[in-house]
């Protein structure tokens, strides 16, 4: 028998693997996602929001072929709007995605074609099934980072015009200490 090559660690998502591929987004690269401009425009660009590892077993685009990684954002706000991903859709609309919370909370933020929008409740343990066809986002609405597996088909693809053309349905927003989904006016 083989030992295996690469290991995940239960407790952070943490990841050994050969040729780990990373990616970090400051604030300052996250032009126009957050609805508050002016607020966005005082904060340190160089704050991380966060960072992506991730597995690439198979070469990107190759049909038939799983990529595993993991997402950590920092716990912040820019004015009352908690700190997310870009969000995207994937290049190949239909191809779906498994997301599972390790650590810390948060809402998954998903948009179909049809613009209805939807949250789900991130917490330890809990697991999401990203149909294909849904645009999807991670927002941290805790007070510590919040990490998150997934598992996605290599030729899945990032589209990220939906922060461009039609964006997400709704934004979440902090609102007397709790996040709420407020219908997007932008
Ligand atoms: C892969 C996937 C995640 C995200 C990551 C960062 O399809 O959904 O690995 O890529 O959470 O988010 P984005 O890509 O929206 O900046
Ligand atoms: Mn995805």
């Amino acid at each position: 028998m083989n030992p295996a090559s690469a290991f995940v660690n239960w407790a952070d998502g943490a990841l050994q693997v050969p040729g780990l591929q990373r990616s970090e987004k400051k604030l300052g690269q996250l032009t126009g996602i957050f609805r508050d401009h002016q607020a966005w425009q005082k904060l340190d660009p160089e704050t991380i929001v966060y960072r992506v590892w991730w597995w690439e077993p198979v070469v990107p685009g190759t049909e038939g072929g799983l990529f595993w990684g993991l997402t950590e954002i920092q716990p912040g706000r820019v004015g009352n709007e908690y700190f997310m991903t870009r969000g995207h859709w994937h290049v190949i609309r239909n191809r779906a995605e498994f997301y599972v919370t390790v650590t810390g909370s948060g809402k998954l933020l998903l948009t179909d074609r049809t613009g209805r929008t939807w949250a789900e409740d991130m917490t330890p343990g809990s697991l999401h099934y990203v149909a294909g066809e849904v645009a999807h986002r991670i927002v941290n609405t805790g007070d510590m980072p919040i990490r998150v597996t997934a598992c996605w088909p290599s030729d899945a693809g990032h589209d990220y015009e939906v922060n461009e053309g039609r964006g997400f349905g709704a934004r979440i927003l902090e609102e007397q200490g709790s996040p709420i989904l407020v219908p997007a006016q932008d």
